[in-house]
């Protein structure tokens, strides 16, 4: 399980580094910067998708999963990258998209060309709803909303049939229940897996086993469509399939892979299921409790957040996995706001912010993972208008919402806090003319904080966000007690601390931070032989290597090492 000691990093390939001057990150620009990886000491790379895609969910489209897009690069490219990151001791971890594939898939195309397609069974069909016509409002086979807004079905004119769509109408959700299906899945994880590739980040695979009788769903009050997720959520051969694939894929394999399971909606429960290494299924899970904790209804119904509520989440989390399974900890990814803006400080504080959230993180038991711009503690967009967006998240959401009514800027204010977008802005490398991302003109608006945050000053600078993520990923690989220790949660209802210990052996660590804007006072218990041991990690600039002090200054966070006596 040599995964529990690494540190991931995931890239967001587009936004990046650009190697070719049209605006958009590719291979070539992720080549050059693995220096950067290299230097900041993460053990594997997960590289969002990066196959050939018509780029209506930014590559999450697949229309073939062998290959690679023409905007990225190519697969000799790829292979090159691949070898150059092995060279360097880092793995890699493919996005594995097979929930759905893009309308233009090819099985998609076969499918859709006649009902009588020995592809048509290959994705879920289904005529208009009894007694109406297709193309009728509320037709569909189904009442259930799609993610990304309006309804999960879109009726191909030709036939007079619905087809499934969980997310946009470019992602026709596959038919796991065919067998022919889950082969060709198989062979093609396979034929990755031959190229050399380490593993792979699972997209929505708890959505892959659908109840087949597609029951309509409950409509909450005021809404158009129902949330059809029992029907497809963990559905009932879930357990099956991923077993099948451990089976007809990693079984017997020479090289350690990795495998994550995104899992929107998974309960700590289901996910000791499947994380249990006797079952043979998954490696670790990608929960979303706690980035749910700033939402009420949806996501853009946006609340403050409450750190007791943040410790309840990540506590029982700790807890449920504590003897069985493994959990995946991050803030951020390429669906995700930029985590200092929301849950730190991004104005006065966030260097100071950025470095507290981090040590929180980093110091729970499980497996971390860095989103590209993290580790320089890069803030959310600042967009103007619904013109900056580029997520069609946002953009239907915008459009649905204006048209339904809502006030335009409020819609607006929304998005500029929740909008996956916020995550997405290029990576600002240093502080030439266009952040050193690209010569040609950035697919989305640079950050225009970027000459104060950017990789180049943040490296020249020891008390960077990110010279703190290089002691993090460090203090892993060098304290056994960071990866395997018990984990204790302490002062659960204090409403700005966030302190707990870590115990391995005769190692103890206590993690206290302040998240906060104030100076706090902490009472730990012990604090009596606290105040002897050894301060192996600070996020504020003059922390002393021994110093005990029972104030924190304003986000601050520290790491003590102590030994204890076993018995
Ligand atoms: C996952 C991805 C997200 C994508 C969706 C559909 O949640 O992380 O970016 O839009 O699945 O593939």
């Amino acid at each position: 399980m040599w995964w529990r000691d690494a540190v991931l990093y995931q890239v967001y390939p587009r936004s990046f580094a650009d190697g070719d001057g049209d605006g958009i990150g590719d291979l070539a620009g992720l080549a050059s910067h693995l220096d950067h990886l290299a230097w900041l000491g993460v053990d594997v790379v997960w590289l969002s998708p990066v196959y050939p895609s018509p780029q209506d969910d930014n590559g999450y489209d697949i229309s073939d999963y062998q290959d690679i897009d023409p905007a990225f690069g190519t697969l000799a490219e790829f292979d090159a990258l691949l070898a150059a990151l092995h060279g360097r001791g880092m793995r890699l971890v493919m996005d594995l998209v097979v929930n759905h594939t893009s309308d233009e898939h090819p099985w998609f195309t076969a499918a859709r060309s006649s009902p009588d397609s020995p592809y048509r069974d290959w994705y879920w069909w289904r005529p208009p709803r009894a007694g109406l016509t297709a193309g009728e409002p509320g037709a569909e086979p189904t009442n259930w909303e799609s993610v990304f807004s309006g309804p999960a079905w879109e009726l191909d004119e030709a036939s007079g049939e619905y087809y499934l769509h969980l997310f946009s109408r470019k992602q026709p959700d596959l038919n796991w229940e065919n067998p022919q299906v889950r082969a060709a899945i198989h062979s093609m994880m396979r034929w990755w897996l031959d190229r050399g590739v380490d593993g792979f980040r699972m997209d929505v695979i708890n959505f892959i086993s659908k109840d087949p009788g597609l029951p309509d769903a409950q409509v909450a009050a005021g809404a158009s469509y129902g949330d059809g997720s029992l029907a497809f959520l963990n559905g009932p051969r879930i357990h099956e399939y991923l077993a099948e694939i451990h089976r007809e894929v990693f079984a017997g394999r020479p090289q350690a892979v990795l495998t994550v399971g995104e899992m929107p909606g998974v309960t700590v429960e289901d996910a000791r299921l499947f994380t249990d290494p006797a079952r043979a299924e998954v490696d670790m899970v990608f929960q979303f409790e706690h980035t749910s904790l700033d939402q009420g209804d949806t996501k853009w119904d946006v609340r403050p957040f409450v750190l007791q509520d943040l410790k309840k989440s990540l506590g029982r989390w700790q807890e449920g996995l504590a003897e069985v399974g493994w959990n995946s900890l991050y803030w951020g990814n390429h669906d995700q706001p930029r985590v200092v803006s929301r849950y730190g400080d991004d104005g006065e504080h966030r260097t100071r912010s950025a470095k507290a959230l981090a040590t929180l993180l980093h110091l729970h038991r499980g497996t971390p993972y860095v989103y590209q711009g993290e580790e320089i503690g890069m803030r959310n967009a600042t967009f103007a208008g619904i013109e900056d967006f580029r997520d069609l998240e946002s953009l239907n959401h915008y459009a649905e919402a204006v048209g339904r009514g809502e006030d335009p800027d409020a819609v607006l204010a929304a998005l500029r806090l929740m909008s996956r977008d916020n995550a997405r802005t290029p990576i600002p490398w240093d502080a030439s003319q266009r952040a050193g991302f690209t010569t040609g003109t950035p697919w989305i608006g640079i950050n225009p904080d970027f000459a104060e945050v950017n990789v180049a000053a943040e490296r020249a600078d020891e008390g960077s966000v990110l010279h703190h993520y290089r002691r993090l990923v460090a203090l892993r690989h060098q304290e056994p007690a960071v990866v395997h220790g018990d984990f204790t949660m302490l002062l659960p209802e204090d409403e700005q601390v966030y302190a707990f210990t870590r115990r391995h052996g005769d190692v103890e660590l206590l993690v206290l931070v302040n998240v906060s804007g104030q100076e706090v006072a902490v009472e730990v218990p012990d604090e009596e032989a606290w105040s002897r041991s050894r301060l192996v990690l600070g996020t504020v600039d003059d922390a002393d290597g021994s110093a005990w002090t029972p104030a924190l200054r304003p986000w601050e966070a520290r790491v003590h090492r102590r030994l204890v006596t076993v018995g």
